[in-house]
């Protein structure tokens, strides 16, 4: 594609993401099947510094398809979370892969939702822990999984191809005690209205 012609499709998205204000224009669906494979490898390629294989992809979407997550807006695919989970020595965990939004949408809360999502799932299905690795240099990432609840948990020496360090980032779930009620109500959590800020960092409590 000549780069005029590239420069005309980045100034379409621009628009329309200006276009976007609310929320709930945007559709986040689970990975659907093949249709959806070159959308998430078209973003993750242009956007992560990590080369990936199709092989690679196909291992994340084929086993895991409820991990997939890919929000559209106006049809257009404008960000996509890719992960897994299973048995990692005495735990169960889950594991994000790939995070992307694509820039005219950044800012807006998508990769937030996006991640929100695929937590609430890894939730659900029993897992203990989340992890991930970002660049130590990413701090946008960085800042964001922050305000998830994630920890970093180590360094890892030029864990990249690009020869950069990464942190690898960790979201611990609390162990349910079967005797304590603390699960609170939709009301009572209604009641005790907390801002925004806190309800992104108590996912860990309330997925
Ligand atoms: C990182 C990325 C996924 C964030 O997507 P996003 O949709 O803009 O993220 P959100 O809007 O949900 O951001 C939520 C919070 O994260 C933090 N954050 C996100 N991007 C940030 C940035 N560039 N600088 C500082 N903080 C940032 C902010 O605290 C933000 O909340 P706020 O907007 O209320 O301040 C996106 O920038 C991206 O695709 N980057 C390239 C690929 C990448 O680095 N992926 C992560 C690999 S680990």
């Amino acid at each position: 594609m000549s780069a005029k012609a590239e420069a005309a499709l980045a100034k379409g998205a621009e628009e329309a993401a200006q276009e976007f204000s609310a929320e709930e224009e945007i559709d986040y669906v689970s990975y659907g099947g093949e249709q959806h494979l070159p959308l998430v490898m078209k973003l993750v390629d242009e956007e992560l510094s990590e080369p990936y294989s199709i092989f690679t992809y196909r291992y994340f979407v084929y086993i895991w398809p409820n991990l997939t997550f890919l929000a559209f807006h106006m049809g257009k695919c404008v960000g996509t979370v890719v992960c897994k989970m299973g048995e990692h020595r005495s735990t169960f965990r889950g594991y994000i892969a790939m995070l992307v939004v694509i820039k005219p949408y950044r800012g807006k809360g998508i990769a937030t939702e996006l991640v929100t999502r695929a937590i609430r799932v890894m939730m659900e299905s029993g897992c203990d822990e989340v992890t991930l690795e970002a660049e130590v240099t990413n701090n946008g990432a960085l800042a964001l999984y922050g305000r998830l609840g994630f920890i970093r948990s180590k360094r890892l020496y030029r864990y990249y191809l690009n020869g950069v360090d990464a942190f690898r980032l960790k979201l611990l779930f609390p162990r349910p005690d079967p005797s304590i009620d603390t699960f609170p109500s939709t009301e009572e959590r209604a009641f005790n209205e907390v801002p925004e800020t806190s309800q992104r960092q108590s996912l860990t409590y309330y997925g």
